[in-house]
């Protein structure tokens, strides 16, 4: 089965707490929360204040994706804002070693991020240090957009770095322009989470959506 995390940026924000309490009734497994800093990504969106609000109405698991540069100095502000994971971009840090290792040092799951143009193989010495990939299959910074096909091989790449370094409990995720339509060619490359904002949000029916989206394959 697949981890179906719905991602926040594309709910109804004049209205945040219902839409979380709608993706939790609706069977989402976790809770994507994209934050975005206008440097790393051209757009922002919210920070710590908002997650911690939602905290306070939630259990599901949160799911921090940081696009924001040098994510480290903030790592702290996100674990007590209620972060159960905590993603950071490769390209965002100047010491990935070191972010993990603080997102770690919480007890929390560490994920790392790369964009579309970069290669799986930096992932390699990091691979050990991490819970979770997450792959973006499109340009990061705002949702709404169509998935980017040749970002979709990095999936399979991913599994089998993980296979050679043994760390087969290693969540990988995608996130950007995914559907019930496009999910089966990830899922059979061996994701195990996948991110949909527009497509759960934006749904008439967002739990006919998401129970597709589990049962994919
Ligand atoms: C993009 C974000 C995504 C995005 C997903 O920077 O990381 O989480 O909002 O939204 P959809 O599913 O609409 O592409
Ligand atoms: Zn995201």
């Amino acid at each position: 089965m697949i981890k179906v995390s719905p991602s926040l940026l594309a709910a109804d924000f004049s209205r945040l707490g219902e839409e979380v309490k709608k993706a939790e009734a609706s069977g989402a497994d976790w809770l994507h929360l994209d934050v975005m800093d206008g440097m790393f990504v051209p757009n922002i969106s919210f920070g710590p204040c908002v997650i911690e609000s939602l905290r306070k109405i939630s259990d599901l698991y949160f799911d921090v994706h940081l696009m924001i540069n040098e994510p480290v100095r903030y790592i702290e502000d996100y674990r007590k804002s209620g972060a159960n994971g905590i993603t950071v971009h490769y390209e965002a840090c100047g010491d990935v070693e070191k972010t993990l290792a603080a997102i770690k040092s919480y007890g929390i799951k560490a994920g790392i991020s790369i964009k579309p143009a970069t290669p799986v193989s930096v992932l390699e010495k990091y691979i050990k240090l991490c819970d979770l990939v997450l792959i973006m299959t499109v340009e990061p910074g705002f949702g709404g957009q169509k998935l980017i096909e040749s970002t979709v091989e990095k999936i399979a790449e991913v599994k089998k770095l993980c296979e050679r370094y043994g760390k087969n409990d290693i969540e990988i995720e995608a996130d950007g322009g995914i559907t019930p339509g496009n999910l089966k060619m990830l899922a059979e490359k061996g994701l195990t989470v996948a991110v949909a904002g527009s497509a759960v949000f934006r749904a008439e029916d967002p739990a006919a959506v998401i129970e597709k989206m589990k049962n994919i394959i």
